[in-house]
């Protein structure tokens, strides 16, 4: 039987899935404590590392022959098959009819990508050179307002992956960023993130980048026509409106047409290709405001960090992959163990948007029910994503982890050096990133409680009393991701890590990570719900979607 007829096999009746459950019950009971006990080289084994990136995989609730079978689980589903098509440039987007080739992106050599047949550098290294351009422009002092002024803020307008991969990033690279470019997003059509913004601006040295792969997502245009109402009353006479328009704004679209219709010149256009996906498109003229932000040698860094990813996830041996071991590991827990979500903890204030970030990454690729053949899948597929930075987390949500009885893999995250160094911040930082993965790992036992209670003195009354509050299960399992430190290039790797392992996860599952059908539905319901909400008559709409647009009309929306 070849890998391929495998694969027409729903996942979950091949021999490799059905090895790894009857795996998984020979393991039931086995704690952290036992594989760390009965295996003094854990640690060695299960901590890999990408140049001086290191993946410590050692407290995943598995051993050397459940990561055995998981690999072969990978060679069930073809990985390495779908691996060579997704570097080759094939249609693997199948629903949307699509190449995937966001790794183009990140091509730094001078040589074709994906192949000299169908090499699509050229144009990719003609935007980079235009973003270059730009960025050094606007960053020296050179590219002026209508009034004359250099440009002090920059406002990208855009959403989903026209909006959280560029600000994830702009965040991140803080320390780098030009000390008299102040960079600002907007994504929301609430008002209250807009209006509270314009009004700290200066029209005169604000710059607009309208991001948006179809430059007809609602809520853009919305809020980019807000801005450029805003714009053109403070230039007030009409003949300097389109002077000032592109003075003031630039679009990065794949629909260079409609960015031009919008009164945004041909040479204020970024173009990015119907091959980049919107959730990876921080690599793409998506970019620009991070190149802004750091400029475009460390946004080239960014690309460097990302194709060193690249090149590892394409040749590295499946058992040493740093992707795929972490996709597979996150199968084991969601589909073997169990877990239904997964925690992404960042001990580092600039990694504050990555949990969003990795939302729309994981949920909007992976968040299907169907395969990529049009069919149900047999097995859950991802899980729900969510996060929040070290330290604030474990004043809020750990206690749920801890003794909340969900299982609940972790992504602990982590510099090693930081680049804001006040002293006595980072080492104990650090210390609760490290001690909160080894706590939730190996837990306290009962018997280790009870010495601690006595060691502080208490009755034996005193003690039983509060013995059940002071046990912690442990067993939680986690990974560990450490960086030397938060800069372009280890970013740029963390982000396309965490880019392959959804792809794999995605070919096991059987699924298209490409396309986003789910997001349609509500955007065609509210295009119904909004006449009614202004006026219309509400007969074809529900009657609790009817009860709720009289509410709004009776407490008075504007
Ligand atoms: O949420 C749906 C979606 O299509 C995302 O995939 C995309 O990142 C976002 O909307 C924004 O789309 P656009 O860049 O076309 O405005």
């Amino acid at each position: 039987m070849t890998a391929q007829d495998v694969c027409l096999l729903p996942i979950t009746h091949t021999t490799a899935w059905q090895a790894l459950a009857a795996h998984r019950d020979s393991l039931r009971g086995r704690h952290l404590r036992d594989f760390f006990a009965a295996e003094p080289d854990r640690f060695a084994r299960m901590g890999l590392s990408l140049g001086d990136l290191l993946v410590d995989f050692s407290k995943q609730r598995i051993d050397a022959r459940g990561l055995a079978l998981l690999t072969d689980l990978a060679r069930a589903a073809d990985v390495e098959g779908w691996r060579a098509k997704l570097f080759a440039g094939e249609t693997i987007n199948a629903s949307e009819k699509r190449a995937v080739l966001h790794p183009a992106l990140r091509h730094l050599d001078p040589t074709p990508f994906p192949s000299a047949a169908f090499d699509v550098m050229p144009e990719v290294r003609q935007v980079r050179d235009q973003m270059r351009d730009f960025a050094e422009r606007v960053r020296a002092g050179l590219w002026r307002g209508y009034t004359g002024e250099a440009i002090r803020h920059v406002v990208n307008i855009g959403i989903g992956g026209s909006d959280l991969g560029p600000k994830m990033a702009v965040r991140a690279l803080s320390a780098f960023e030009h000390p008299g470019l102040h960079l600002h997003f907007v994504s929301n059509l609430d008002g209250a993130q807009l209006a509270p913004l314009l009004e700290t601006l200066d029209p005169r040295a604000t710059l607009f980048i309208v991001a948006s792969k179809t430059f007809s997502t609602q809520e853009t245009l919305i809020n980019a026509r807000t801005a450029r109402d805003w714009l053109l009353a403070a230039v007030g006479n009409e003949e300097r409106h389109q002077a000032a328009l592109a003075r003031h704004f630039v679009a990065v679209t794949a629909e260079v047409a409609k960015a031009n219709e919008f009164g945004i010149p041909a040479e204020n256009t970024f173009a990015f290709w119907d091959w980049v996906g919107g959730r990876y498109s921080l690599w793409s003229a998506v970019g620009l405001s991070v190149a802004l932000s750091i400029g475009m040698s460390g946004f080239e860094r960014l690309l460097s960090g990302a194709a060193a990813m690249d090149a590892h996830f394409r040749e590295a041996p499946l058992e040493r992959n740093l992707p795929v071991l972490m996709a597979l590991l996150g199968i084991w827990n969601t589909n073997f163990l169990g877990a239904e979500t997964s925690a992404v903890l960042p001990y580092n204030e600039s990694l504050r948007s990555l949990p969003a970030y990795l939302q729309q990454l994981e949920m909007e690729s992976n968040g299907k029910a169907i395969s990529r053949e049009g069919q149900p899948l047999p097995c859950r597929t991802n899980p729900i994503v969510w996060g929040e930075i070290g330290v604030n987390g474990q004043h809020a949500f750990f206690q749920l982890l801890h003794q909340g009885g969900w299982l609940v893999p972790c992504d602990f995250i982590a510099a090693a050096a930081s680049d804001y160094p006040l002293p006595g911040h980072h080492a104990p930082l650090l210390a609760n990133c490290l001690a909160q993965s080894a706590a939730l790992a190996f837990g306290r036992t009962e018997e280790e409680a009870r010495r601690e209670l006595e060691a502080e003195g208490l009755s034996a009354d005193e003690i039983d009393a509060l013995l059940p509050f002071k046990v912690f299960q442990g067993n939680q399992p986690s990974t560990t991701l450490l960086l030397p430190r938060l800069d372009a290039y280890h970013l740029g790797a963390l982000v396309a890590l965490y880019e392959h392992k959804v792809f794999v996860q995605g070919v096991v599952w059987g699924i298209n990570s490409f396309d986003q059908w789910g997001v349609e539905l509500g955007k065609r319901v509210a295009s119904r719900v909004l006449p009614v909400l202004e006026g219309a008559p509400a007969d074809d709409l529900d009657a609790s979607t009817r009860g709720l647009v009289a509410y709004c009309q009776r407490h008075g929306h504007r």
